[in-house]
């Protein structure tokens, strides 16, 4: 039976890894930083070196094909990829999995001349991890775009998309000629890890993912008044500070009690104005996110929170901005692709359970053109977006020959 090479497989994950590899383990190496454009350029000669077409479209996505030097509406391919971006020391395996295994999949057809009668292609999404902007580049690719936004497009850290692009060699309101010509991708399936411990805990194999979580996030501004720490009294202080303080446990309340069990919420980035220890916060900002696979169950509880940072800021006399940042969709797995995954479970001997993604993927921006799946091999420890990531090497073996069967299943369609 036609398998993938763990020993290019691994080479390859670690060679990326590389880029941006912190010292101690995990990798820092967020979209369009210097370190991803040369994962980036490194990527591409891996690709050309494994006998595949490779090109780069105008949001920064980088693919490599098998049988077609470019999408086309006339010869649908079969699609796979993930992303070569990663979080603030975040792990080896995130996005990266996906990539590497897609072209190892692509190669070993190649190497075998094995027949498909659609061309495959893999693709390696732009800021999956959304730095600048939620799944920006399948967002693109997707024809979901807005092209006035993009130049005002920026990280939290206030680095501007459009210099980060130009320097990348890229203009940044060119970035929705990316998308892909209608018709011209016939479905798509990526393989990542869990980044939770589902899969470990009940001991199964591979993960078929039937939806993928829409995320919220917002930023949310207290403005309250810079005073003195130490002279103004304590009763007359507009702290805002304590005022984000008071939210962000109140709404970790509220989203627990009044979501469903599938909820979950995180206040990941915080700063305070102007950062003196003698000075009381005039304002505070912190990001704001939410997840629910169901739409309404979200919409709700960001309409809710937004209350409640009303109620908190009226409470604390002090004033309260909140500003949508992103908000991406939850999707649902055609059922086709779940059952190309699970006929080649079942062919490769494998276990495997269907489970919902508590994760974002660019996955849930392709639902909206083709036939999307997705498959999970299990994370160690349910450990994800931390230097530590891993899953077995058995495990990454497993996940690319189902990737390889499901995609040899759905390109012979
Ligand atoms: C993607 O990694 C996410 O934040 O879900
Ligand atoms: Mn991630
Ligand atoms: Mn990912």
């Amino acid at each position: 039976m036609l398998s993938v090479s763990l020993t290019r497989l691994q080479r390859r994950l670690v060679a990326l890894s590389r880029f941006g590899g912190l010292l101690g383990g995990g990798v820092t190496r967020p979209a369009w930083s210097p370190q991803h454009e040369e994962a980036r350029a490194w990527l591409i000669t891996e690709m050309r070196g494994a006998g595949l077409a490779t090109w780069v479209d105008p949001a920064g996505n980088t693919f490599g094909s098998l049988g077609a030097t470019a999408l086309a509406s006339d010869r649908p391919a079969v699609l796979t990829g993930s992303h070569i971006d990663t979080v603030p020391e975040g792990g080896m395996l995130d996005g990266a999995l996906g990539v590497i295994a897609g072209l190892e999949c692509l190669e070993v057809l190649a190497e075998t001349k094995t027949a498909h009668q659609r061309p495959l292609a893999v693709a390696a999404w732009t800021d999956e991890e959304g730095r600048y902007g939620s799944l920006f580049g399948s967002r693109a690719f997707c024809g979901k775009l807005d092209g006035a936004s993009v130049v005002d497009m920026a990280a939290v850290d206030g680095e501007r998309l459009a210099d980060v692009m130009a320097r990348a060699g890229f203009d940044a309101r060119r970035a929705p000629e990316a998308k892909a010509p209608a018709g011209s991708v016939a479905a798509y399936v990526e393989l990542h890890i869990e980044q939770g411990p589902r899969l470990e805990e009940s001991g199964v194999q591979i993960g078929v993912v039937e939806a993928i979580v829409g995320v919220r996030r917002s930023r949310i501004v207290f403005r309250g008044q810079a005073d003195h720490a130490g002279t103004t009294p304590m009763e007359r202080r507009r702290d805002a500070f304590l005022a984000a303080a008071d939210y962000a446990l109140r709404a970790r309340e509220h989203v627990v009690t009044r979501g469903t069990n599938r909820s979950v919420t995180n206040i990941g980035v915080v700063h305070v104005h102007p950062g003196a220890s003698n000075i009381v916060p005039g304002r505070a900002e912190l990001v704001h996110e939410m997840r629910d696979p169901d739409v309404a169950v979200l919409e709700r509880l960001w309409q809710e929170c937004r209350g409640l940072a009303d109620s908190v800021a009226r409470e604390r006399q002090i004033a309260v901005d909140v500003v949508p940042m992103s908000a991406t969709v939850p999707a649902l797995a055609a059922p086709r692709v779940q059952a190309s995954i699970e006929a080649a479970c079942r062919s490769l001997g494998l276990t495997s359970q269907r489970m919902y993604s508590a994760a974002g993927h660019d996955a849930q921006n392709l639902a909206a053109i083709t036939d999307m799946g997705m498959l999970f091999i299990p994370s160690k420890g349910g450990r994800s977006h931390r230097v530590d990531e891993m899953s077995d090497w058995d495990a990454i073996e497993r996940g690319a020959n189902t990737l390889l069967h499901t995609l040899l299943t759905l390109a012979r369609a």
